[in-house]
């Protein structure tokens, strides 16, 4: 499973990608607001960072999604141009995919809506594992639901467990089977963490100090 990060802050991808374990980046409206930038410039300069970047687009008629949609792909190659799961959202998609650009279908709630999107040739389906849950549903079945209906469709749609909140999100994200999970920064963060690595740390370091004292001289 491939590890993306779900913002639109510099400094976090920059971060991230020095650690070595970045893929891509998925942003969102919201995400782009909040890092306080214009989108053009904001994804642009992403693009030069990392692979797969999705931008979404904001438009909501097949034909302006069209147009909209090739505007964010002559941004830059590693841009995934990311449409809602609607009628007029999967109508563009399937537009702009006959014209080779690649689509990330965003706002998935159900197998079936997976399903439209695989139909449309997405290169991405989006399942927002978080927001089930703060329904009270279980999006990590979601998603477990989609690896399986694709696999025995031989579908060929990569899953991207989405809205992911909390370090379990992603490991259950692994164990469905989902080709990529997209975290915020802080997840990311989190996922590094155990307190016996840093207890461990500590205890190696200290032995190590010793070696470094000065022995008692022997007979
Ligand atoms: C994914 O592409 C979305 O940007 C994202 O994961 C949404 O997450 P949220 O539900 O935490 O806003």
């Amino acid at each position: 499973m491939r590890l993306f990060l779900d913002t639109a802050d510099y400094d976090e991808i920059e971060t991230a990608v020095g650690w070595g374990v970045l893929s891509g980046v998925t942003t969102n409206p919201t995400l782009i607001a909040r890092a306080g930038q214009d989108h053009e410039t904001q994804v642009k300069r992403i693009c030069e960072l990392v692979g797969d970047v999705s931008a979404e687009t904001v438009t909501e008629r097949k034909d302006e999604l069209v147009v909209e949609g090739r505007r964010l792909a002559s941004w830059h190659k590693n841009v995934i141009v990311k449409v809602a799961s609607t009628p007029d959202g999967l109508a563009a998609g399937k537009v702009l995919a006959g014209e080779g650009i690649r689509i990330n279908v965003t706002l998935c709630f159900t197998v079936n809506q997976a399903l439209l999107a695989a139909e449309i040739g997405a290169y991405i389906i989006s399942p927002f594992v978080g927001r089930l849950d703060d329904i009270g549903e279980d999006g990590i079945a979601v998603v477990r639901g989609i690896v399986d209906a694709y696999r025995q469709q031989s579908i060929r749609t990569k899953v991207l467990a989405a809205s992911l909140r909390h370090p379990m999100h992603v490991t259950q994200s692994a164990l469905a089977g989902a080709d990529i999970a997209t975290m915020p920064f802080k997840v990311l963060e989190q996922i590094y963490k155990h307190p016996l690595t840093d207890i461990g740390i500590e205890r190696f370091m200290a032995d190590y100090r010793k070696t470094q004292e000065p022995q008692p001289a022997r007979r």
